[in-house]
């Protein structure tokens, strides 16, 4: 399924913005969704240069978009160009969602730590975020929004690891901050922290076609818990291939990336996108590059 729907003079229009964008899945996934639901609206690829990006988001209300998605290398940069930023965007630092309101105000969210909030609870519907402590695998931007995600939901302990601890010092600090119980561990943790954790999330790149392994041995790791990667590019990573040989349960990368889409198309479109096991198989030939 592409997004062949005919449009009419009215339709809504989103797109993403990124440089380069042409890698991007986002126009896929909305593609797919604009079709299932029978909207008249489109979603396009908007190739715009770091240097151009002041000037592009700001043309938006005027041509009558109702948003846009944010990649690389905009998410951040983009703070200081919007009217208003989310209560989530702001402690993140980061925007992957801009909706213009209806008096042409742009409105930036990030909806990548609820997108994998709601991936995990798809996957595994009977988790209790108050029984266990996660131990997250990294401290970058990805870790950020997971970590701040998890302790919402009510996890009662972080443990962050990291290959540079003076990163995850700081994001604990953040955390803790904002009343979230967290604390660094070692990189790589081993079965002493494993064995306290409900859930293992990586959100290094580590495992990405292209770059080393997580090479991170599970012992320890109780049978219960859930091993969670945001790495989908091989969907099952050696990390997710170990823990199921092991008998964990496991939730792969590619939920999140959907999951955190239905936001935007909520806002910009008017409906409560699916995520489906036909929108995976679309989003993986995307991938795959059919
Ligand atoms: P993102 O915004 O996608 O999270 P990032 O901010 O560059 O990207 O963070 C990448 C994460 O992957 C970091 O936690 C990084 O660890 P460092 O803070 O030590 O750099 C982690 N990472 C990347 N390559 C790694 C490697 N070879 N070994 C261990 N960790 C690695």
């Amino acid at each position: 399924m592409t997004g062949i729907n005919p449009l009419s003079g009215s339709a809504k229009l989103a797109g993403v913005m990124g440089w380069p964008v042409a890698h991007s899945l986002s126009p896929r996934l909305h593609g797919f969704w604009l079709n299932r639901y029978g909207i008249d609206g489109a979603y396009v690829p908007l190739a715009v240069s770091p240097e151009d990006l002041a000037e592009t988001i700001r043309l938006l209300p005027k041509i009558g978009f109702r948003g846009v998605n944010l990649t690389l290398p905009h998410k951040e940069t983009v703070l200081p160009l919007l009217d208003e930023i989310s209560p989530s965007a702001a402690r993140i630092g980061a925007v992957n969602t801009v909706v213009v309101t209806d008096d042409g105000a742009l409105r930036g969210e990030n909806t990548d730590g609820w997108g994998f909030i709601e991936s995990l609870i798809q996957a595994t519907p009977d988790w209790i975020p108050q029984d266990a402590p996660a131990v997250i695998l990294g401290a970058g931007g990805a870790a950020r929004s997971v970590a701040f995600a998890l302790g919402d939901a009510g996890v009662p302990r972080l443990i962050v690891c990291n290959r540079t601890e003076s990163r995850s010092e700081a994001l604990v600090r953040t955390l803790t901050d904002e009343g979230i119980a967290a604390e660094t561990g070692p990189w790589l943790p081993g079965p002493n922290i494993l064995a306290q954790a409900g859930l293992l999330v990586n959100t290094t790149s580590l495992g990405m076609a292209g770059v080393p392994p997580l090479e991170i041995s599970l012992d320890g790791l109780p049978a219960m818990a859930t091993v969670a990667d945001i790495v989908y590019t091989p969907l099952t990573t050696d990390l997710l291939h170990t823990a199921r040989v092991r008998g964990h349960r496991t939730v792969d990368g590619l939920g999140m990336l959907l999951h955190q889409a239905r936001g935007g198309f909520r806002a910009w479109f008017g409906t409560d996108p699916e995520v489906t096991e036909d929108l995976r198989i679309h989003v993986l030939d995307g991938l795959q590059g059919d």
